[in-house]
């Protein structure tokens, strides 16, 4: 397979503004967002509570509509799309890691980790499926849990089966929307970590939100934001190798 698509970014955002109405009250929560992404990034955005993290990743997502501005995904200018555009394109390219789970409680993991591609109906058979299924949840250190449900899982545990979750559906782009908050802080550390080497491995571009300062120093790309602005000096370098793990 060959993609029209290599060179350029998955994601391009120019002068993104969101104002939501409190009321007769404007709320400027984003104030002209510059944004680029290429493929196979790992970026984290870090900024205080109230900065307009969560409803710049729910633009990006497609879960929300900027005000004004450009936003390319993929190549393809989705800004001035309709709702039921939007959650089109949302379920082509993009996987969600909430930082509250979101998992289905009367599905064990295996799935839970399934469900988007049930829901998606695509041709593909179950036993296919389920292979894919058990090679996610090997990846993310589930493989003896897949008949558990999710109220007999860690916190970490829970993370895992929704970074599988994410995966299934092969999207372009992965949001997490400070995915370690309800974490310890070891737990978080292993849940980097685990999306570093899943985008090492498999490429998947990642994008997060955090105000862990432990969680950004694992980015190797990191952006902070401030009331509803994108502050200049981003940091780009090596991430620290993660450290052995022993198993
Ligand atoms: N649905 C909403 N209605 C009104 N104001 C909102 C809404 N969502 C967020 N805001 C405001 O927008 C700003 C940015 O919020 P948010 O994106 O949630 O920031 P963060 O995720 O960094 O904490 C805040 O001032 C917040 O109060
Ligand atoms: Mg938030």
């Amino acid at each position: 397979m060959t993609s029209a698509n290599t060179s350029q970014n998955i994601l391009d955002l120019q002068g993104i503004t969101k104002d939501y109405l409190l009321g007769k009250t404007k709320v400027s929560a984003l104030r002209g967002v510059d944004l680029s992404v290429a493929a196979g990034e790992f970026t984290v955005v870090t900024g205080p509570s109230g900065s307009g993290k969560t409803t710049l990743l729910n633009i990006i997502g497609c879960l929300d509509r900027a005000t004004s501005g450009s936003y390319k995904l993929d190549g393809e200018e989705v800004g001035n799309r309709d709702f039921d555009a939007l959650a089109e394109v949302r379920n082509r390219k993009i996987g969600f890691i909430f930082q509250n789970f979101n998992l289905i409680p009367v599905l064990n993991v295996a799935e839970n980790i399934e469900f988007p591609c049930v829901v998606r109906r695509g041709g593909e058979g179950k036993a296919a499926l389920r292979q894919r299924v058990e090679a996610l949840a090997e990846a993310v250190g589930l493989k003896p849990y897949l008949h558990h449900r999710p109220d007999e899982l860690s916190g970490g545990q829970r993370q895992r089966v929704a970074i599988a979750r994410a995966l299934i559906t092969e999207p372009k782009l992965v949001l997490a929307d400070e995915p370690t908050a309800n974490l310890d802080s070891s737990t978080s550390e292993q849940i980097i970590d685990l999306m570093l080497r899943l985008n090492r491995e498999n490429g998947v571009t990642f994008l997060f939100s955090t105000h862990d300062p432990r969680v950004v120093s694992h980015a190797r790309r990191a952006l902070h934001i401030q009331d509803g602005k994108m502050l200049q000096g981003e940091f780009r370098g090596a991430a620290p190798h993660a450290h052995a793990q022993a198993s």
